[in-house]
């Protein structure tokens, strides 16, 4: 049996609770965060990088397993996300020229993670066992943008361009504003209530 795939854009099947298309984007989203990490282990190799990014990469593909098991109470293995957040902002952004682009993208889905687990855990519908994940994963993801933040603003200053790694963070930001914007309403649409702001 293939699993069910799933785009913003497309219609829900009915028998598929729009929480678990929820947890899909979010453990969709983990995973890219997971794979711009790997991508960083071969840029970054101060030793101190190198024991931050593992333990970072080790965090976010916990968050990822947290979101299946989630999907996984909820009565549905998770959904195979078609064209989510990470690859649209992928897209929109081009290819990171080099590995100050790479932190500062980085910066910027972690910041948009972190804000949309809180928006979701002040959601006065918010169950007790999501509440749970959610407090889980969000108390992971402060030291990773503070890290990553530091990181990228060293680098920069390394090369002669302090400058450059907050204009980066700045140009991702206008990026990621368009992208969830169309988003929010893909998503609003699809999933009704169980919608979480961006
Ligand atoms: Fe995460
Ligand atoms: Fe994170």
């Amino acid at each position: 049996m293939t699993q069910t795939r799933i785009a913003a854009t497309s219609g829900l099947d009915p028998s598929i609770p729009p929480e678990v298309a929820l947890f899909s984007y979010y453990r969709n989203a983990e995973q890219h965060g997971a794979n711009l990490l790997f991508r960083l282990l071969r840029h970054l190799e101060t030793p101190e990088a190198q024991v931050a990014l593992s333990q970072h990469l080790a965090e976010e593909t916990r968050h990822a397993w947290l979101w299946t098991e989630r999907c996984l109470r909820a009565g549905h293995k998770p959904l195979i996300v078609d064209d989510g957040y990470q690859t649209r902002i992928g897209r929109a952004a081009g290819i990171p020229r080099d590995k100050v682009d790479l932190l500062a993208l980085t910066v910027v889905v972690e910041q948009r993670a972190l804000r949309r687990y809180q928006r979701h855990l002040k959601s006065p519908t918010v169950d007790v066992d999501t509440r749970e994940v959610l407090e889980r994963v969000t108390a992971d993801e402060a030291w990773h943008v503070d890290w990553i933040r530091e990181e990228g603003r060293r680098i920069a200053a390394e090369k002669g361009a302090p400058e450059r790694f907050d204009d980066a963070v700045r140009r991702y930001r206008q990026i990621d504003a368009a992208v969830t914007a169309e988003l929010e309403v893909a998503e609003r649409e699809q999933l009704g209530a169980v919608a979480v702001e961006w």
